[in-house]
């Protein structure tokens, strides 16, 4: 397993994160838990914030939310000082709770509630990303109704397939996301816009997709965009000030996987856009980025209780932990691929391969198929990395299993920033007659 951050064998031969013995973690707040390590979370967020940068344009890195949300999560990226995507009222009260600055808030969503919205402009968040025609129709009543005004962009697509996993891939054509850049629907909404008397129109977003791996299809995008910009400066008299390119940069999960470096892709990423807005004769713009995944993935880690193991009548062997598809689902449902240790002996020779599989009652229910461990035996630890992003985000209560705790690990110190759920949090919801 490919060790990340603060990730390090001790003497005792157990692995620690944020310098704590994942041993004592697991003797101390329970598993299954999501182990966070900060210091690599911070790392991330300034390795895009500085990283991110030009001399000559206005930049901004929003952390798209969905990808690990708490209240704890939200005080973290402000104190980095990025910006924040949120998709749904749910993940906008999160971070009103949190007391993070609506001005840098970016709403989203390709079917955002009328009380979405309403909650959105009274909290004044900075942005709405518009979806389509209905929704702006919607936001100018609202607008009125509230007498409030609001800065948009729009989200478009624009047509690019970028290699990833269907289900996370988001701009081919039959996308449910935004408005196409080919068809005669966005010179309608911006036309529209011009006119809106609460309503400004600050410029265009769009995202290709997430785990991405080739540098090019992101320079296509922006090459896309700004072709499409000059397009709507000639059509519509309309300004585009802003550039929304979105997230999607790929992490490391397992063997194969392999991310390109991002610090010298923001250098180029920018000069090209900057080169081709000149050549363009483009307004000056705003470019922003919205990274989820790239930011925490790494930095998770979750730790299980080993309880039985099974060598089938088929020759399968099997590790049962004591968690599963409830607190990661991504390989049941895009086939993802973790790597697995024994956290408790870290330095024992590998014996073998095992399928690490949950408790819930599914076939589909294995986190890791292929684990090379040493045996295991009930009571081990086992840790899967790299589970940071789109793990606790999507995590559910099947089989009525608790969600686990979130605990955040710096220097030696641990702090839950989420509670273990409780079978009465289970229940908190039914109605007893
Ligand atoms: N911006 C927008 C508008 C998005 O839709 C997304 C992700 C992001 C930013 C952040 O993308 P990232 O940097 O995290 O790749 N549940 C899936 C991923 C779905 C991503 C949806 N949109 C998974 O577990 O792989």
């Amino acid at each position: 397993m490919k060790l990340f951050g603060t990730m390090r064998i001790n003497e005792d031969g157990n692995l620690s994160i944020g310098n704590i013995d994942v041993m004592t973690l697991a003797k101390e707040y329970g598993t299954p838990l999501y182990v966070v390590d900060e210091a690599l979370v911070r790392e991330q967020c300034q390795l895009f914030k500085t990283g991110f940068q030009s001399e000559n344009m206005e930049t901004e890195v929003i952390y798209a939310s969905k990808a690990f949300l708490t209240i704890g999560m939200c005080k973290l990226i402000n104190e980095e000082g990025l910006g924040l995507d949120v998709v749904s009222g749910g993940e906008l009260f999160t971070a009103l709770k949190a007391g993070f600055p609506a001005k840098k808030i970016y709403m989203h969503g390709n079917n955002k509630t009328p009380e979405e919205i309403k909650m959105a402009l009274e909290a004044g968040v900075g942005r709405i990303v518009l979806d389509n025609q209905n929704e702006l129709e919607l936001l100018e009543r609202l607008c009125r109704e509230l007498n409030l005004p609001m800065d948009v962009l729009i989200r478009v697509n624009p047509g690019i397939e970028a290699h990833t996993h269907e289900y996370i891939q988001t701009t081919k054509n039959e996308s449910k996301f935004g408005v196409s850049i080919f068809g005669d629907g966005i010179m309608g909404i911006l036309n529209q816009l011009k006119d809106s008397q609460y309503i400004t129109f600050k410029g265009f977003h769009s995202h290709i997709g997430s785990q991405i791996f080739q540098e090019k299809s992101f320079i296509e995008q922006a090459d896309v965009m700004l072709k499409f910009i000059k397009v709507i400066q000639g059509a519509c008299r309309i300004k585009t000030v802003e550039l929304n390119l979105g997230g999607g940069f790929g992490v490391y999960y397992s063997k194969g996987d392999e991310p390109f470096e991002l610090k010298p892709y923001f250098g180029r990423v920018l000069s090209y856009v900057k080169q081709r807005a000149n050549e363009l004769e483009i307004s000056p713009l705003k470019v922003m980025i919205e990274p989820g995944r790239s930011i925490v993935s790494n930095a998770g880690t979750t730790l299980y209780t080993v309880g039985s193991t099974k060598l089938t009548h088929g020759g399968k062997h099997y590790v049962f932990v004591d968690g599963g598809m409830t607190d990661n689902p991504r390989p049941s449902l895009y086939s993802a691929v973790y790597e697995a240790v024994i956290a408790n002996r870290m330095n024992e020779t590998i014996l073998g391969t095992y399928a690490v599989a949950g408790k819930c009652c599914e076939s589909g229910d294995v986190i890791v198929k292929e684990a090379v461990l040493p045996h295991s035996k009930p009571g081990d630890i086992l840790a899967v990395a790299s589970t940071g992003a789109y793990n606790y985000s999507m995590s559910s209560n099947y089989n009525r299993l608790p969600k686990p705790a979130v605990v955040f690990v710096k220097d030696g110190v641990g702090r839950c920033v989420v509670r273990r759920e409780t079978f009465e949090d289970l229940i908190r919801n039914d109605v007893v007659d």
